[in-house]
């Protein structure tokens, strides 16, 4: 990472008017500089420099900022570039890049070793252990060729309580780390260990970036129970953002354009070894809206595939229930229906890849399914009919993000319903936006958003305060206490400070965090930090170098925080989940205000008894 302290003295050393100048004529004028704004389009000329301040700001466009900001916005400058062209002009250099080399990630490291470790051991196993025979025939079996088995890094675990025990866990920090890993079970009654995986296919679990994350393994003869066995959550393995095959669907197929979400590992490798390479499982648990949202950022079209009966289709629910939100225009997902009795791996071996696929291309839109799933038992004939289905639709319509998806599910469901378009919105009450945030930077006064450049501004002599006005009208602040934006700001710190911090989150954290509206910024940071794209903080905070938050961040990232490396994994979690408590707290007060505004009379039963357990609680 670029320490801010560097940026900071390197911006001290520089001055904004020699950036600007060559690339824009500047004309002194008064205590500033100004000049036709490169920014927009102007005959007259309202942008000003001021050397002061080392400050640019376009009294036409309200473009503003550094010298480091004009770098990246004029020269379309990378973050880490600009601040190296900065630096080398002033006889600086830019720090070497520091790798953050908390506790946290040293124990991480260890435990990508040692999985890694023991992948090999069991994939040595299959070729060489005096036991292979089984595992060996039994994969065969299957229809799996050597091949394919290599690619997905399958292996074999023997028979025996001790195997790994033995092999890996010579010192007590190894057998600490085995334990950790999920290799190794240690008993309920007596502190015994054992190996967790015995005479089982081993299918190592990867993240995106290859990287041996956990296991599932399955036993060789159908009777023995569990059929199979997962490894439990670790600091590497999160059951609730992982998906099986993803590493090895981008490997084999190079631009992916679809996904198709099946349930078992079996399905992944034998859909792979029939020609289609593109598709994951989820690992026991529902598909997540997170889920998606990492496989959407891979390719557009996503397809589920479930199994006819009414289990399946309670799952296919679940999941598009999950999408809606993730439903940005120009993604698309499908849901496929196998026959009874059918899973994908007997399926595609029974039909063959093309056949498999055309099945896929004629599977169910999204709004297909949805209107469908909706429809069924209404008679949409009668106006009851229309109305129960408008009823149904609407909540589920609102999930889906703003766009021209929306709006065509809005329309498909003017013409089932025989509305106006206007007269549904209105009636469903679809028209109002959704509460939420302006993607703009957050009201100036210090907590949630500090330092914007107002301050810097407002000293201005009245005759340069042109379009002032319409700078100075800030977004509404989003409705959050100052309490909750202190956490809201320190949580964001932390982050910038070290992004790994965010791996310290329990899932459903993550997703409580993103339930509220007020904290997409930090919901979102999250995600990119949790995103196996983000290392370093300076990469973090510069997928933020385009927006309105930017100052705001770099603030936060700058912000001295008075504690170890060590300890701000435990420290952002314990912050999040204050964070988490306090807006709880606060809706739940929204709530009982509400309800206190009402006459008593006009409250329903279950209204009556929240007021009732809040007095008793207060009392
Ligand atoms: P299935 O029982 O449908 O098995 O489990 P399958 O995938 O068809 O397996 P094969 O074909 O018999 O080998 C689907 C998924 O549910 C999880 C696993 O992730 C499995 O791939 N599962 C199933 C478990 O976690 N534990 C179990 O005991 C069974
Ligand atoms: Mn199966």
């Amino acid at each position: 990472m670029i320490p801010p302290d560097f940026i900071d003295e390197v911006l001290a050393r520089t001055d904004i008017v020699e950036i600007i100048d060559p690339r824009v004529s500047l004309k002194k004028k008064g205590q500033n500089y100004t000049g036709l704004c490169p920014f927009h389009n102007e005959k007259t000329p309202s942008f000003s420099v001021s050397q002061d301040k080392q400050f640019y700001y376009c009294f036409g466009c309200q473009a503003s900022g550094s010298a480091l900001k004009f770098l990246m916005e004029f020269d379309r400058m990378e973050f880490p570039v600009a601040v190296e062209y900065l630096a080398s002009r002033v006889g600086m250099e830019v720090p070497q890049a520091r790798s953050v080399d908390s506790e946290a990630s040293r124990k991480r490291k260890g435990l990508y070793e040692i999985l890694e470790q023991c992948a090999d051991y069991f994939r040595e196993q299959l070729k060489h252990h005096p036991g292979k025979e089984k595992a060996v025939s039994y994969l065969k079996g299957r229809g799996l060729t050597g091949e394919i088995a290599r690619d997905f890094g399958l292996g074999y675990a023997p028979a025996g309580w001790d195997n790994l025990l033995k092999k890996f866990a010579t010192t007590n920090h190894d057998r600490q780390l085995l334990i950790d890993a999920g290799m190794i079970t240690v008993g309920d009654k007596d502190d015994k260990v054992y190996d967790r995986f015995r005479e089982r296919i081993m299918y190592p679990i990867r993240d995106l970036r290859g990287r041996t994350i956990a296991f599932g393994g399955r036993v060789l003869s159908d009777d023995a129970k569990p059929k199979y066995l997962n490894s439990p959550e670790t600091p590497v393995f999160h059951k609730g953002r992982e998906l099986y095959g993803l590493h090895e669907a981008r490997k084999r197929v190079r631009k992916l354009s679809r996904l198709l979400v099946v349930e078992g590992y079996m399905d992944v490798v034998a859909l792979a070894q029939h020609g289609i390479g593109y598709s994951v499982a989820t690992l026991g648990t529902a598909t997540s809206t997170e889920h998606i949202e990492r496989m959407f950022r891979l390719g557009p079209q996503v397809v589920f595939c479930f199994d006819g009966d009414q289990a399946g289709r309670n799952a296919a629910w679940k999941a598009l229930r999950a999408t809606l939100p993730a439903m940005a225009d120009g993604k698309s997902a499908r849901f496929l229906f196998l026959p009874d009795g059918e899973d994908p791996d007997t399926m595609v071996r029974r039909v063959g890849q093309s056949a498999f696929e055309e099945q896929i291309d004629a599977s169910l839109g999204l709004t297909e399914f949805m209107f469908r799933h909706l429809e069924e038992g209404l008679d949409t004939g009668t106006p009851e009919g229309k109305a129960a289905l408008a009823q149904e639709a609407s909540p589920l319509i609102r999930e889906i993000p703003e766009g021209v998806f929306k709006q065509l599910v809005i329309s498909e469901l003017a013409e089932k319903t025989g509305l106006p378009e206007a007269r549904l919105l209105e009636a469903t009450g679809l028209a109002a936006p959704p509460p939420s945030v302006p993607r703009d930077p957050p009201a100036p006064d210090g907590a949630y958003g500090g330092g914007y450049p107002e301050d810097d501004y407002n000293d201005y002599p009245p005759d340069e305060m042109g379009g002032y006005d319409d700078y100075a009208a800030q977004p509404q602040k989003p409705a959050i206490s100052a309490g909750v934006a202190k956490l809201l700001d320190h949580a964001i710190s932390v982050l910038l400070h070290q992004p790994e911090v965010a791996i310290a989150l329990e899932d459903d954290e993550v997703s409580a965090v993103r339930q509220s509206h007020e904290w997409q910024l930090l919901a979102e940071m999250i995600e990119w930090a949790r995103s196996n794209t983000v290392i370093s903080p300076v990469v973090l905070l510069s997928h933020y170098q385009d927006t309105g938050y930017f100052s705001y961040l770099r603030q936060l990232a700058e912000r001295e925080l008075l504690l170890s490396p060590a300890d701000l994994a435990e420290e952002f979690r314990g912050t999040v989940i204050k964070l988490l408590k306090e807006g709880d707290l606060q809706l739940k007060q929204e709530v009982i205000n509400g309800l206190l505004s009402k006459p008593l009379a006009e409250l329903t039963p279950e209204e009556r008894e929240m007021l009732v357990a809040h007095t008793r609680s207060r009392a």
